[in-house]
């Protein structure tokens, strides 16, 4: 199993503002005809991992963009929207117990997204790949893209593209 991080952060390490928005960061929604690699990247993955949190913030959109199965993680929610059933089911237990879980389900490349939940993933080192989109601004505060972790993990930087608007997006791969 492959887990993947791909997510957007401020430069002081926020992912969403206090109040869980992300404004600042749609404010750089890409031109026409641009992703910033996101199509090429859901290519390479088979599931989405994400938290309720996330999951919430994605009802907001004006429509659903994942084109693969979507787990979301709640103990909280008991059923997922009609109309989403199709594309989305409720998850819970911990990063170890959905592996094995999704695992048995014949799925390898998972996309894990959400602050709390990348955090419980990388305490548990289930973590290969972050790819880290830099927005050249500071939140000042918000929810915060890492946290505490029992000891260090050691990456290893892969490569940085740089966008014309100022966005870089680098690749790390763990280190074991
Ligand atoms: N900048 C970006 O690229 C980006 C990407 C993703 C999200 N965001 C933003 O980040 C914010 C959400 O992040 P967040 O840190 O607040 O929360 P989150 O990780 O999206 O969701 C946290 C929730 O997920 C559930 N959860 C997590 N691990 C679980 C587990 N092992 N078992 C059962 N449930 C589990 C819990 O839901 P229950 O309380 O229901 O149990 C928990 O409250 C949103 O504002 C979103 O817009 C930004």
């Amino acid at each position: 199993m492959s887990v993947w991080v791909y997510i957007a952060s401020s430069l002081d390490g926020y992912i969403a503002d206090s109040r869980g928005g992300i404004d600042w960061l749609t404010a750089y929604d890409p031109p026409q005809g641009e992703d910033y690699g996101f199509s090429e990247f859901m290519a390479r993955i088979d599931a989405v991992v994400m938290g309720r949190k996330t999951f919430e913030q994605v009802l907001s959109f004006n429509s659903w963009p994942y084109t693969k199965p979507v787990f979301v993680l709640s103990s909280s929610l008991k059923t997922v929207p009609h109309g989403l059933s199709g594309k989305c089911r409720l998850i819970s237990g911990s990063p170890r117990q959905v592996i094995d879980e999704l695992s048995r389900m014949d799925f390898q490349h998972l996309y894990v997204d959400g602050g709390l939940t990348v955090q419980g993933f990388l305490e548990s080192d289930l973590v290969d790949e972050l790819i880290i989109t830099r927005v050249p601004l500071l939140l000042g505060g918000g929810i915060p893209l890492f946290g505490r972790l029992s000891g260090p993990l050691r990456f290893e930087f892969m490569k940085t593209d740089a966008y014309p608007n100022g966005l870089q997006k680098t690749w790390y791969r763990r280190a074991r």
